[in-house]
């Protein structure tokens, strides 16, 4: 089938890629020339497993291209629309500038019988107003939310753990325009459809929801640990040992109760604060009045994983030499946004400690916002001398491939705060080293 994203940022450029290497025709447009340029050749603009080789692969086959120019939408029997919505700048509402700009400069374009199918996350009841502007042409909307998760995006597009479709519905569920738009997004993933993967077909409002409220819970789980830490931080409980216990209800699960810094990057902060702002405009504040605290909680253990630094140097970390491990807001990606690895680093070297960070692939996208910042590359020269060393993103490069020992011998004290609970605390105290974790004794 030929397809058109519009948009090649995160979403779009993995979703562009994973759509022709299932066997449709796809063109990538996006306003940004320098983007399309790399694209077009076939190189990854961003920092993500498996996108490299199905980028050479799709441009290969002659499947997948890119462009600046809207009109080579014209002729695709699916729009996909992939672009941003950033968090206002004066405010916590999600901007859909992106969004609207995008579905009118596709509006000339579409013929009879299209799909305009939305996956950015949007406001619930973007979806109903933007389809009075795409009805008129004679193609249908459709909303078909997007949950990549950063580091796995490719995988988890093209054998995703469920597809939801927001479609034209009425009363008595999808309308016939509904059920012929939910019977291509079928053809579309055909390979999901073919293993028997969950499709739920709902109103537009649901599959809004649907993305937001399954952020808003994920959000909730890692803040609800991250409070039973700061519980545990004034009982001497282990929130490690207690997030293993509860994980083992089935009910619960142990998932996303990993306590440290807290969570970041370009979704789950942005959408729990454009979906607490929506709630306020559709007068429902008090629903999700929760998620302000969510958002709270988070922010705290930033402080507190300063903290901890600090007090290991009973207050003094000026000129002292810090070593940060970890700028990327997770693991297996270059991501910054809204990184709290960063974020500590930014606020040690405020404090006047002497910060040295490194990052096995964000240090470039870090160096650009925060250049006062002394970046190394190689690990061990980046613990070469230090007084503390502090892990913030738990890369395996940190987490299991530096033995205590080895830290030991690079640097110059040995106190090591662990912001993700990742080290094996009684093999660093083994090797000689003061262990901070985050929640625990
Ligand atoms: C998230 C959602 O998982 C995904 O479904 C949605 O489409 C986009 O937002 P992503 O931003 O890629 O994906 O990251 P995710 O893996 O969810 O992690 C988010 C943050 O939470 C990271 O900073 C991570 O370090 C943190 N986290 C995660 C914790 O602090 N503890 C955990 O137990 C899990």
């Amino acid at each position: 089938m030929r397809l058109s994203v519009i948009g090649c940022g995160y979403l779009g450029a993995v979703h562009a890629a994973a759509m022709a290497s299932i066997g449709h025709e796809v063109v990538g447009i996006d306003v940004d020339e320098r983007k399309i340029a790399q694209l077009s050749r076939g190189e990854a603009p961003f920092f993500e497993p498996d996108l490299q080789e199905l980028l050479t692969a799709g441009i290969a086959s002659g499947n997948l291209t890119f462009t600046t120019d809207m009109s080579a939408a014209q002729g695709a029997k699916v729009h996909f629309i992939g672009v941003g919505t950033p968090q206002q700048k004066d405010g916590y509402a999600a901007d859909l500038t992106y969004v609207n700009a995008a579905v009118d400069g596709l509006l000339p374009y579409l013929s009879e019988g299209d799909l305009v199918a939305g996956k950015s996350t949007v406001p619930v009841g973007t979806a109903a107003r933007l389809a009075e502007s795409v009805t008129p042409t004679g193609a249908t909307l459709v909303w078909n939310p997007e949950f990549l998760r950063e580091g796995w995006a490719v995988q988890d597009t093209i054998d995703p753990d469920r597809l939801v479709a927001g479609v034209p519905s009425d009363a008595n569920g999808a309308t016939e325009e509904g059920e012929r738009a939910a019977s291509v997004l079928r053809e579309v993933y055909h390979p999901s459809v073919a293993k028997n993967t969950p499709f739920i077909i709902t109103d537009y409002a649901t599959a809004e929801l649907v993305k937001v409220s399954a952020n808003a819970f994920l959000a909730t789980k890692i803040s609800f640990i991250n409070a039973m830490a700061e519980i545990a931080e004034v009982t001497g409980a282990d929130v490690t040992t207690l997030a293993d216990a509860i994980g083992h209800d089935a009910r619960i699960g142990r998932r996303f109760l990993g306590a440290g810094i807290g969570f970041g990057g370009g979704c789950l902060p942005k959408d729990i604060r454009a979906f607490a702002a929506r709630a306020e405009e559709l007068g429902r504040g008090e629903s999700v009045a929760f998620l302000r605290e969510i958002d709270a909680i988070n922010l705290r253990r930033r402080d507190r994983a300063v903290d901890l630094v600090v007090q290991a140097f009973d207050g003094q970390v000026f000129k002292k030499n810090i070593t940060v491990l970890g700028a990327a807001f997770k693991p297996h990606s270059d991501d910054i946004r809204d990184s709290p690895a960063l974020d500590v680093a930014v606020r040690l070297h405020g404090l006047g400690a002497w910060v040295t960070i490194t990052d096995p692939a964000a240090i470039e996208n870090a160096r650009r916002i925060h250049p006062q910042l002394n970046y190394v590359e190689d690990r061990d020269e980046a613990l070469r001398g230090a007084d503390a060393v502090i892990v913030v993103t738990e890369w395996d490069e940190y987490r299991r491939e530096l033995p205590p020992e080895h830290a030991a011998s690079l640097t110059n004290g040995h106190i090591v705060i662990d912001g993700r609970n990742c080290l094996d605390a009684n093999a660093w105290r083994a090797a000689g080293w003061t262990y901070y974790g985050m929640g625990r004794p």
